[in-house]
């Protein structure tokens, strides 16, 4: 049997609808959308425009230009953050970050340009709203936060902290990289919502990008410049959404797929789909417990978290434990720091990390079990 527990890098095998919407492009309609006066560009140039449509509308975003695509998330992470700082800035961030926000921002720090803080966060990856406030100086210009961690799946309090943000005009910065796909999420009053393609949306890699508020996007310096088939005859970069932030030529064939796996998500249903991932998460995290001599880290409360199950087994190093796992028993996880060496220090786990699971679109109750049982037998080994 083979058990794919990995979804929080990557979603593995992609709906039949993705895989169509792809083909479908690039054998019938590819061309450079905007870069030609030809029906087969105007006709590519109206696909995206689509796509654009569809992600405004899984994110209740306003406006569909205000969709800007990226390759995926870090690039889009990078893109607001140095796009919005100036010399000066303070900038808060959660606890639990992974290396997308935690390097730019540190780099910015380390540069002299910018001073940041993290916000306190509990050994379960917890964050208290009251906890983002102590942080807050006159010169914060923005938190940037991970909606939930891609170690231990736990959830950041977004709207409370956005509300907070908001009332204090300081701007927000979201990574949905975890739960785009898997928590139902609104654009509201969130400055930047990033995201990526490749994981819960089940689009193909090279995938991802961010929705803006107006005047976010009116703050922003674009950090590419370039062809955006538009005022050509301008040395400037244009002014207008989405080419400010749109330079060079896009995945299109990626973001066809991307479309086409939002839509199947939207055809199954978030709040069903999450009922069913946190079912198999509860039986999982279940199991573990019960094998004894193992740690769990992250929430034990299954609203404050999503299906991604972080452990350590006494007496076996997490490295060793996933390559027994998938060598004898065809099961794939990922141990070490998950690229979140600040998410690890806040668990305590740093620098040795923790073995993760997480479950995903296509995980079923068997596998869970047939999961329980390979721990089961190597606990009793050990
Ligand atoms: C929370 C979080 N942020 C950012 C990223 C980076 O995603 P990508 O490699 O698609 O840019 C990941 C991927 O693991 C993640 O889990």
């Amino acid at each position: 049997m083979n058990v794919y527990l990995d979804y929080a890098a990557t979603s593995i095998r992609k709906p039949d609808a993705v895989i169509a919407a792809m083909t479908d492009f690039i054998m019938n309609h590819n061309a450079n959308p905007g870069r030609g006066g030809y029906e087969r560009s105007l006709e590519a140039g109206r696909l995206m425009l689509s796509a654009r449509q569809t992600v405004a509308d899984f994110f209740s975003a306003e406006k569909e230009d205000h969709v800007v695509f990226t390759l995926n998330v870090t690039m889009a992470l990078n893109m607001a953050i140095q796009g919005l700082v100036e010399p000066g800035d303070h900038i808060i961030i959660s606890g639990m970050e992974h290396n997308a926000v935690y390097r730019p921002v540190y780099a910015l720090a380390k540069e002299g340009k910018i001073t940041f803080d993290v916000i306190p966060t509990s050994e379960e990856g917890l964050t208290d709203p009251a906890d983002f406030l102590k942080c807050v100086r006159h010169n914060t210009k923005m938190v940037v936060f991970s909606h939930a961690s891609n170690v231990c799946g736990s959830i950041f309090p977004l709207r409370e902290v956005v509300r907070l943000a908001k009332e204090r005009s300081i701007m927000t910065i979201v990574d949905t990289a975890q739960t785009a796909g898997v928590l139902p999420l609104t654009m509201e009053d969130v400055d930047v919502m990033a995201f990526t393609g490749h994981k819960h949306l089940l689009g193909p890699n090279g995938t991802g990008g961010f929705i803006v508020s107006e005047e976010a996007a009116r703050r922003m310096k674009p950090i590419l410049r370039g062809g955006t088939g538009s005022l050509s005859h301008l040395a400037s970069q244009p002014e207008f959404m989405p080419d400010k932030f749109e330079s060079g030529t896009i995945n299109t064939v990626g973001i066809m797929g991307l479309k086409a796996g939002m839509v199947h998500l939207q055809q199954l249903g978030l709040r069903e789909e999450r009922k069913k991932e946190m079912t198999l998460t509860d039986r999982l995290l279940e199991g573990i417990r019960e094998i004894g001599q193992v740690k769990i880290y992250g929430p034990s409360d299954l609203e404050l978290r999503t299906g991604t199950v972080a452990f350590n087994m006494q007496g076996a190093d997490n490295a060793e434990l996933c390559y027994v796992l998938d060598k004898q028993f065809g099961i794939m996880g990922r141990p070490g720091l998950h690229c979140s060496p600040l998410g690890h220090q806040t668990l305590g786990t740093y620098p040795e990390g923790v073995m993760r699971f997480s479950v995903g679109s296509e995980t079923t109750v068997e596998e869970i079990e047939y999961t329980l049982d390979a721990l089961k037998q190597i606990g009793e080994k050990l």
